[in-house]
């Protein structure tokens, strides 16, 4: 059990992954199911800190979870709509977690009509623009005194995968990085996690494998040091 050593603050997290809309049918869609995001927003809540909870796609269930006393539920489909959610949530956090999954790209024109096959032949190509990074601009525009902190699921391995990860703890300019191997197996859908932390240094701050709602925990713990120390 730990402290409640995160009354008085305000946290904004976010969860799942965003749908990018093809046609009013289709989307570009993730495999996020929503429960490490979820389980970030748990914890804080029960160590005493008001969450601003905004769920992209969640699996089934996942958000009834989060209907607790401390956390105020909001929703945001699409990457443009996280935006506005996050940075409108941001500005009276103390610190953001992005544990959602955004989309990299999406269709830049909608249809307003169901793509047929007979319009489009046998081959199909879709044109996607890159959408705006919200974390690095969160981090960008931060607060003094505010921390932001960005998830990374990585498919490299090893040396390989601690070198990615402080890359994209500097590209990102966050306060802390919790990095994640994922793969067809771990990760994304399941329901236990392995994370390491990155700080501004680049130094590996916490390891932790376990149920989500340890491994929240102990993202909670290295957020916590990270704010002491500075
Ligand atoms: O670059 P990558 O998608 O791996 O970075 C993951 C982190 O960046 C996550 O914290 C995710 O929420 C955030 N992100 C974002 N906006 C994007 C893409 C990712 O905030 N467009």
């Amino acid at each position: 059990v730990r402290p409640r050593d995160l009354e008085g603050l305000r946290v904004t997290v976010t969860a799942g992954g965003t749908r990018e809309p093809i046609d009013p049918v289709r989307f570009i869609g993730n495999r996020s199911s929503g429960k490490q995001g979820v389980a970030v927003a748990l914890a804080a809540a029960a160590r005493g800190a008001q969450v601003d909870l905004i769920l992209a796609h969640v699996d089934e269930g996942v958000g009834a979870a989060a209907s607790v006393p401390g956390i105020a539920v909001s929703h945001a489909g699409t990457a443009a709509e996280l935006l506005t959610a996050t940075t409108d949530a941001a500005a009276t956090a103390d610190v953001v977690v992005m544990a959602a999954a955004v989309a990299d790209y999406r269709v830049p024109q909608i249809a307003d009509g169901k793509v047929t096959k007979e319009a489009a032949g046998e081959t199909l190509t879709l044109e996607l623009v890159q959408n705006p990074d919200i974390l690095a601009g969160l981090a960008r525009d931060r607060r003094a005194g505010q921390t932001v902190v960005g998830f990374a699921a990585e498919t490299a391995t090893g040396d390989a995968l601690v070198e990615r990860a402080r890359r994209k703890r500097e590209r990102k300019g966050v306060d802390l990085l919790a990095v994640n191997e994922v793969g067809w197996e771990a990760g994304l859908e399941a329901s236990e996690n392995s994370l390491f932390f990155v700080d501004a240094a680049g130094d590996i701050v916490g390891r932790t494998s376990g149920s989500k709602r340890e491994t929240a925990d102990a993202l909670w713990d290295a957020i916590v040091a990270v704010r002491a120390a500075h």
